[in-house]
């Protein structure tokens, strides 16, 4: 694996592979069972110039599993770029404080820039439009888990992406992951205007994957492996664009889609978070409980998956099983109150 974490382009199969053993192992700390120190005196440097909860919590509560500190920084006007400081010399300021950086920033290519002037690894927390690495990671993880589970195979899978497949940073990363892989068929369902880029649909198809297109979700999806919905990302859109737009209910995923159109073991997955007003027909509160819906699960892998890619960046992978201790805490049974026994 290469020393930043900016693009699944840097990724490969084995390197995936490694990062999903190495995540598994991390599952007794992440379910608080056991405690490591592995990095104690490592120093997070978790730069948010962007909206987050989950990614930049998880990311910052991944480090502290693993036994370092975090310090971080959130919103743009806070910072020191908004007196006019270049990446160049925040990347610099930043790599003689902290031994890891995470930075989120609305520009594309903005984090692979700032990555250029630094020797300390990097991961990419969403640079605008552009990608996601570690949620497409998290969600793969994910998906590997919930097959499992199912007895199904990632080979021949077919996996429907919808919503806002143009700006969605998190569906670019998951599509290329995907695509490492043995031959699947991936259905994409986008609003009019918000499809995938063709260049991603081209790479895909030129892996040996069938891609289709389609405009509805009103067709028979009963042999969809994985409904991958997405919220609409209004704060990317041109003042032109957001004139007069609203999501058409038709592009809705919940309970009626899901008993009509999908199978009994079709998951649901969202990177979250959802818009759940109701204007914004992102995905359906009635499906919470039902045991489909793996949004949750997805969230939780959060944690394994980013002290994997940790780990590895800061090559301590080998070495957490050498002073792993029992939690002495209390731990409720099952974190939330819908949460399916599976
Ligand atoms: C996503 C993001 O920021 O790209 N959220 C996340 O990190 N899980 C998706 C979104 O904001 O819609």
């Amino acid at each position: 694996m290469s020393r930043h974490l900016l693009s699944v382009d840097s990724l490969t199969r084995d390197s995936v592979n490694h990062l999903m053993h190495v995540a598994a192992r991390m599952e007794p700390i992440a379910q608080r069972r056991q405690v490591t120190r592995v990095l104690e005196g490592a120093v997070l440097g978790n730069l948010f110039f962007e909206a987050s909860t989950r990614t930049r919590v998880s990311f910052h509560a991944a480090f502290c599993r693993l036994g370092g500190s975090v310090c971080d920084t959130t919103g743009f006007t806070f910072s020191s770029m908004a007196k006019g400081e270049s990446l160049y010399d925040t990347s610099r300021v930043m790599s003689g404080y902290c031994d890891a950086i995470v930075m989120r920033h609305p520009d594309q290519g903005s984090v692979a820039e700032f990555a250029a002037a630094t020797h300390v690894p990097v991961i990419n927390g969403g640079d605008g439009p552009g990608e996601h690495p570690s949620q497409a990671l998290l969600d793969f993880y994910t998906i590997d888990k919930e097959f499992t589970r199912l007895g199904k195979k990632l080979a021949g899978a077919h996996v429907l992406l919808t919503g806002d497949l143009k700006y969605g940073r998190t569906v670019h990363s998951l599509i290329k992951l995907l695509s490492l892989y043995d031959p699947m068929r991936i259905t994409l369902v986008a609003p009019p205007g918000l499809e995938m880029p063709d260049y991603l649909i081209d790479l895909v198809a030129s892996r040996g994957h069938r891609v289709e297109q389609r405009t509805s979700l009103a067709d028979d999806y009963a042999d969809v492996d994985v409904v991958y919905t997405t919220r609409i990302q209004k704060e990317r859109f041109t003042a032109e664009m957001s004139e007069g737009f609203s999501l058409s209910r038709d592009f809705t995923v919940d309970r009626a889609f899901m008993d009509k159109r999908c199978g009994r073991d079709t998951i649901v997955m969202h990177p979250l978070p959802r818009d759940s007003r109701s204007e914004a027909n992102d995905l359906d509160v009635d499906l919470n409980g039902d045991p489909r819906l793996a949004i949750f699960r997805q969230t939780d892998n959060g944690i394994p998956v980013r002290m994997a890619i940790f780990a590895t960046l800061l090559q301590v992978d080998e070495l957490i099983e050498k002073d792993l201790r029992p939690v002495r805490w209390f731990v409720p049974e099952r974190v939330g109150v819908d949460d399916s026994a599976l």
